[in-house]
């Protein structure tokens, strides 16, 4: 093994998580573009980040934003409403890291169930989440203004 080239391992280590800010929407605006076929615009994303019943996350790694994770807040439920990791830095842990401190976070809020709607097609996305226990309880047909049925899964917390 090559001790000093470790340009290309999975830098956990250096990864932060920490609450949005408004100057961290250009960033999150093209990570949104280049993952999503219906991405938020720049302006619902400034908006997320300054609602109050909203716990918005970013992963960053030496300062540079790798992916975000948002999820609102309602009595004793939250949901999911984005969870999105930088392409080229996509099966390194960086994901699972975010669901999980969100997770911490509802747990000292005592929320109880945690939900979300994933398109049926995206795999990984629904990989990732059978990973951290959520069941699938239903499908929502159409649910996508391209006309894709969504999956919505749940994990009580
Ligand atoms: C879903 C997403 C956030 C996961 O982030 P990630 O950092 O790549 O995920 P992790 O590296 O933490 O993966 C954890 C586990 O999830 C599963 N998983 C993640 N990506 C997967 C893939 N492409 N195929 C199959 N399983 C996958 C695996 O079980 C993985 O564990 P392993 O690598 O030990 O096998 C990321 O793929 C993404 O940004 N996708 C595009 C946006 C999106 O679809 N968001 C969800 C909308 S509902």
């Amino acid at each position: 093994m090559d001790l000093q080239d470790d340009s290309n391992q999975n830098q956990i280590g250096d990864l932060k998580i920490r609450t949005v800010s408004l100057s961290d929407m250009n960033r999150l605006y093209y990570i949104e573009i280049h993952s999503f076929k219906s991405p938020f615009s720049m302006e619902t994303l400034s908006k997320l980040a300054q609602i109050p019943n909203i716990i918005y996350l970013v992963a960053e790694i030496k300062q540079f934003i790798v992916g975000q994770i948002i999820t609102s807040l309602r009595a004793n439920e939250a949901h999911i409403i984005s969870i999105v990791i930088d392409k080229d830095y996509r099966r390194r842990g960086f994901g699972s890291i975010l669901l999980k401190k969100t997770i911490e976070k509802l747990h000292e809020k005592k929320i109880t169930k945690l939900k979300l709607e994933a398109r049926v097609g995206n795999k990984s996305a629904i990989s990732f989440y059978e990973k951290f226990n959520f069941k699938p309880v239903k499908t929502k047909i159409s649910y996508y203004s391209d006309g894709e049925d969504a999956l919505e899964m749940v994990l009580n917390l």
